[in-house]
């Protein structure tokens, strides 16, 4: 198996390696924990069921509520742009699942057709993210809690969208989840601390004016995407990426119109969140 890192703080490129393969796990989950986005290329054969039993060695799977499940499989989420759509899944920059009591641990996707160029997934560290921070500034930071809420994406304002036209989308009803986790958190496996806002799915600072609130959250978001901390990974067919939903945030680029990208997505199931002083 070859591990190279894709970047001098986040992420890596797998090869050699075969995730059906139970002798290998435990290099691949040290992979997971160490870089927090691997790509595992060239799994051309796996099937769903290999997907799912890959993901199930981290942990349960948690079922997404909202996209469209794959036929015959309602654990795995289909990721899917049409060549004549617009819209893409996953544009913003976001975590998955933040709007939970216990936000998913990480999400498996696996690429089952990708276009020609582009498509690519853009990742961010977040531990990099904070690390970055003045001293001043983390410590103001780890005093507050934001709210995450899942109702402005997926509930009834986003019934109009392509991708609940397209059916790519459903379940507007079930988008009741609205939670406040802490603004720094320590990673529950590393004990490393990272920034946890994300600008799809975090609501508002708590305690804050509203002015307040978003000036911080502007900054934060402006201060996270800078390149330095980011990684990006160009996709081929029978690739599979696995990120750390608690240490990253991640954004699928659209650029690719004319074209079909068809993913399959695992999440699995996480643990609440403490703050630095739990
Ligand atoms: C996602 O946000 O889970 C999808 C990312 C991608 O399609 O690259």
């Amino acid at each position: 198996m070859q591990i190279s890192p894709l970047t001098g703080g986040l992420g890596a490129e797998i090869t050699g390696v075969d995730v059906r393969d139970a002798g290998q796990f435990e290099s691949l989950q040290a992979a997971f924990a160490k870089h927090s986005v691997i790509v595992i290329r060239n799994q051309q054969d796996i099937t769903p069921e290999d997907h799912l039993a890959f993901a199930r060695k981290f942990g349960p799977i948690n079922v997404n509520r909202f996209f469209k499940p794959v036929d015959g499989h309602p654990e795995i989420a289909t990721v899917t742009k049409e060549k004549d759509q617009k819209e893409a899944v996953g544009e913003g920059w976001h975590t998955d699942h933040s709007y939970d009591t216990a936000p998913a641990l990480g999400s498996i996707l696996r690429a089952i057709e990708v276009p020609p160029y582009g498509g690519d997934t853009l990742f961010v560290s977040m531990g990099m993210a904070y690390d970055a921070l003045s001293a001043p500034m983390q410590r103001f930071l780890e005093g507050l809690s934001a709210w995450h809420s899942s109702r402005h994406v997926f509930g009834a304002s986003a019934e109009d969208s392509e991708a609940a036209r397209s059916g790519r989308l459903a379940n507007a009803t079930a988008a009741t989840q609205d939670v406040l986790h802490p603004v720094i958190i320590r990673h529950p496996l590393s004990g490393r601390k990272g920034i946890y806002v994300n600008p799809v799915f975090t609501t508002r600072i708590d305690g804050l004016a509203d002015t307040e609130s978003e000036a911080l959250l502007n900054f934060l978001y402006l201060h996270c995407q800078q390149p330095e901390f980011q990684a990006r990974v160009r996709w081929q067919a029978g690739d599979i990426s696995m990120w750390d939903n608690r240490a990253t945030w991640h954004k699928a680029i659209n650029d690719y119109h004319g074209f079909r990208r068809h993913m399959h997505r695992v999440t699995i199931e996480g643990c609440p969140l403490d703050g630095v002083s739990a």
